[in-house]
């Protein structure tokens, strides 16, 4: 289990941003990994390191929350997390309707996971790409200007994508 995402990635970005507001607040730890969870869709050891790092706390005492709890995850639940940006300009630009439309074509609603866990819905505020407004992360890869029918042709090509491994296998 690797996530190889490198650290200047817009999904460490993002969580780097909201542990420097959570910092300073008690409790923040576990807030600080919610957020990590939201936009990762788990925590698997990379993100524990990068999350002790940044709130300057043992490693030891992020894994002691992680598997104390068990709404974390240091497993992946779907291979690919859609983070909807929330942000005021994606707002301004229509998020609402994007995060609609995302759940419509997977049939589920913020926070869930599709069937074939191919796909977790989440949201986010601002990946620092408001020129792109409206903005939706999957997985590292970023995606903007979208429309509701654009942003359904993007998760259909991840599912072609889907289908052409899985026959590629079945060969
Ligand atoms: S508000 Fe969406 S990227 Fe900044």
């Amino acid at each position: 289990m690797k996530l190889e995402i490198p650290v200047d990635s817009p999904q460490y970005q993002v969580l780097k941003r909201d542990i420097a507001r959570f910092k300073r607040k008690s409790g923040s730890l576990i807030q600080v990994l919610h957020r990590a969870q939201e936009i990762f869709g788990y925590l698997p050891a990379e993100v524990q390191y990068f999350v002790a790092h940044e709130l300057d706390v043992p490693v030891s005492q992020v894994y002691g929350v992680v598997t104390f709890y068990n709404f974390f995850r240091m497993e992946p639940v779907a291979k690919h997390v859609i983070n909807v940006c929330m942000g005021t300009a994606c707002h301004v630009k229509g998020a609402e309707g994007i995060v609609k439309a995302v759940s419509e074509e997977l049939g589920i609603k913020v926070g869930e996971t599709t069937k074939d866990k191919f796909f977790t819905l989440s949201t986010a505020r601002c990946f620092g790409a408001c020129g792109l407004a409206p903005v939706i992360m999957i997985n590292e890869d970023v995606y903007g200007k979208l429309t509701p029918e654009k942003v359904k042709e993007v998760i259909r090509e991840y599912r072609l994508e889907k289908e052409k491994e899985e026959r590629g296998g079945a060969n």
